[in-house]
């Protein structure tokens, strides 16, 4: 119609309000639920900050315990599901094991479907949180091929997490305080980010009235790629390579200035944050802090740190603000925490779980939802005649 306009990547059309997550891509601004996301990371756990972007507001002490005490007794998967690993290759990106294991969890909670019940919707958002991290933990050890264990309920959430991924059943595991501090903060820095394309994914899934399991394994796909969530596993592998190849620093970004094959310095630049990404410059503390207190020494931060003075003095991504983005420093500290670089992306969607479950519900009750359906502009054939015999 005359009324449609082209905005290719939604870059001028909002698609709905929220009352979520504040952005100020121009001053580098990031609010939940009007809390500055630094004092949210300083002050907040995980399954507090899932609260205040669920609910609204903060959580009384009384409420966090009920609340934690719940996601705490749902943590178990069915057995049948945890046989569902059995049946996939060790070789699987966990990514897709995640995001099958999530759709499959709708097979087993039917409840699921009754999407306007708010028991229902209470209990769904319940088992996801509980459950996502253990399947997560699954995807991992499958992939190393080494035996599942069960979570230990007397552990705090990330702690719990921790075990579950690098504990084994020969002998006891002991969290790290270190390790277990810097990935909580990290995980609260990824809770939520408004309309980015996962969120939007959820949203136009569950648009549809699709149940929330089935919305946010959409979701989880949709993190999956290297523009969005799976750059932190990108960085990772850009960084390994110059490495492994003996290319400096500049000649690696000169190729990026001459676009070459399409090449891009991976975890720099955003479609919102055209000043810096004020998650980056927590990360990059986190990273210096973590990696000195586990007396890690990465010649991986090193090119990146080179990487980042580099880039932030050259023309090219001066005039196009291009800064480090949270996926810039995040590998380096997973990695230095003992995780695989398959596995980042995965904890990228457990940071973003609870954001993608707060704009599902915030759509669900919003009487002014419309099913998600985009316009296009027609650009081929006119009507032509089908060839006569
Ligand atoms: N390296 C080199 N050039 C870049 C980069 C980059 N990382 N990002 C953008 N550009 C250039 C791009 O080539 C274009 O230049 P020109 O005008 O000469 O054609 C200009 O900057 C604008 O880029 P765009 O692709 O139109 O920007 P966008 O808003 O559509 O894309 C982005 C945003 C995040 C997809 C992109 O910056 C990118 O691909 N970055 C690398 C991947 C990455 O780090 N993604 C994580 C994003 S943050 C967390 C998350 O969402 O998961």
């Amino acid at each position: 119609t005359g009324l449609t306009t082209l905005d290719y990547g939604f870059v001028n059309t909002a698609a709905t309000k929220s009352a979520i997550t504040y952005i100020d891509g121009d001053a580098g601004i990031l609010r939940y639920r009007g809390y500055a996301i630094e004092d949210v990371a300083a002050n907040s756990t995980y399954l507090e900050t899932a609260w205040l972007l669920i609910y609204g507001s903060l959580p009384t002490p009384t409420e966090l315990a009920g609340f934690e005490n719940r996601v705490r007794r749902h943590t178990l998967l069915h057995e049948d599901l945890r046989r569902f690993f059995d049946a996939l290759p060790h070789t699987a990106h966990p990514m897709s094991v995640l995001s099958s294991a999530v759709s499959a969890l709708s097979t087993y909670y039917e409840d699921s479907l009754s999407i306007h019940d708010p028991e229902q919707v209470e209990l769904s958002t319940i088992r996801l949180l509980a459950k996502l991290p253990v399947i997560a933990a699954y995807a991992h050890k499958k992939s190393l091929g080494q035996a599942f264990l069960y979570p230990d309920n007397s552990l705090s959430f990330v702690d719990n997490f921790l075990k579950l991924n690098f504990g084994t059943k020969a002998e006891p595991y002991e969290v790290n305080p270190v390790v277990s501090k810097a990935l909580e903060r990290l995980l609260i820095l990824h809770e939520d980010h408004e309309q980015n394309a996962s969120t939007s994914t959820v949203r136009l899934v569950g648009s549809t009235q699709a149940n929330i399991f089935a919305s946010i394994s959409a979701g989880i796909n949709a993190l999956y790629g290297p523009a969005h969530g799976g750059a932190n596993e990108a960085v990772l592998t850009m960084l390994q390579q110059i490495k492994d190849s003996g290319e400096s620093v500049e000649k690696f970004v000169e190729r990026v200035k001459n676009k070459e094959d399409g090449v891009r310095l991976m975890g720099f630049g955003h479609r919102v944050y055209k000043n810096f990404d004020p998650r980056a410059k927590l990360v990059k503390e986190s990273a210096d802090e973590v990696l000195a207190a586990l007396g890690v020494q990465d010649d991986l931060l090193d090119i990146a740190k080179e990487l980042e003075a580099v880039a932030l003095a050259d023309d090219y991504f001066i005039q196009r603000k291009l800064y480090p983005n949270v996926d810039f420093y995040t590998g380096v500290i997973y990695k230095a925490m003992g995780f695989p670089p398959r596995m980042f992306t995965v904890l990228f969607a457990i940071g973003r779980l609870p954001g993608w479950i707060a704009h599902w519900r915030e759509m669900n009750q919003d009487p002014a939802t419309k099913i998600g359906r985009p316009q296009q502009l027609y650009i081929g054939e006119p009507e032509r005649a089908w060839p006569s015999a």
